[in-house]
């Protein structure tokens, strides 16, 4: 099995997929702020504190990652979102949202390429429902979002020769600590959410695949669409 580097790795989705990834067999470097909230303890789980809105620091950190260890597994998943009108959001947080939404994942595939090369080994980006489907209260994540969906679908064009499968992700609301700070939040009913582990089983359906076969884009969407207000 190979190593795998996972973005957003302290809480919800990003979680799910380390804690999935290291089931499979997988050795996973999880990137985040703060891991004191982060109940996953295991020898093939390294918390590595990073700010993504940092660059200079990613890519020291990263660099000394790949000085280490061939790539294999490349997911993309961390992201902040802010929403409202647009009128309504802070530039400092349209700022915070294109950083780590969409500069980190592109300087991170951009450090990482050359191992997978080497692995032949995959991109996954978690994007979000609102990169397909336009919406109101949230265009300027959506941006982030459609900008990640369509660098995934050229990225994949551009090294499909290659070997690197590059995938895409596409999760409609999923119950995770990212509604925390939000003033809405999924109806407490499982048929109005995704949860992080479906997303997980995403992955692994993703990289069970024959050599081959790319699964470019997985789309994942409860069954009922049912928000509250807080
Ligand atoms: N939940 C949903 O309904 C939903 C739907 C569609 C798509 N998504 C996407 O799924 C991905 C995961 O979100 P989630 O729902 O699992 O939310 P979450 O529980 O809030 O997780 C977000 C992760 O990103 C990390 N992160 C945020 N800012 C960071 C920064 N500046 N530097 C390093 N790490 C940072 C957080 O870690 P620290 O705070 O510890 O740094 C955390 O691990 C996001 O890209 C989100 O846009 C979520």
């Amino acid at each position: 099995m190979g190593v795998a580097i996972v973005t957003g790795a302290s809480s919800g989705i990003g979680l799910s997929v380390s804690k999935r990834l290291v089931k499979m067999g997988h050795r996973v470097y999880g990137i985040a702020r703060d891991f004191s909230k982060t109940v996953f303890k295991d020898l093939d789980f390294v918390p590595i504190v990073c700010d993504l809105t940092d660059s200079a620091g990613l890519v020291k950190t990263v660099e000394d990652i790949l000085k280490r260890e061939d790539l294999y597994i490349l997911v993309n998943n961390a992201g902040v979102g802010y929403f409202g009108p647009h009128e309504t959001i802070k530039p400092k947080y349209i700022e915070e949202m294109v950083r780590v939404n969409l500069i980190a994942p592109l300087v991170l595939t951009h450090l990482a390429l050359r191992s997978l090369r080497k692995t032949q080994g995959y991109v996954i980006n978690i994007a979000s429902i609102t990169a397909l489907h336009p919406g109101r209260f949230g265009c300027a994540y959506a941006a982030t979002k459609a900008g990640l969906h369509q660098f995934s679908s050229s990225l994949f064009e551009e090294v499909r020769k290659s070997g690197v499968k590059v995938v895409t992700v596409y999760p409609d609301i999923t119950q995770t600590p990212f509604y925390d700070k939000l003033n809405f939040e999924p109806e407490d009913n499982p048929y109005c959410y995704v949860t992080p582990e479906c997303v997980a089983g995403a992955v692994e359906f993703i990289l069970s695949q024959r050599e081959g076969t790319v699964v470019t884009q997985v789309v994942l969407r409860p069954q009922r669409l049912q928000l509250r207000k807080k």
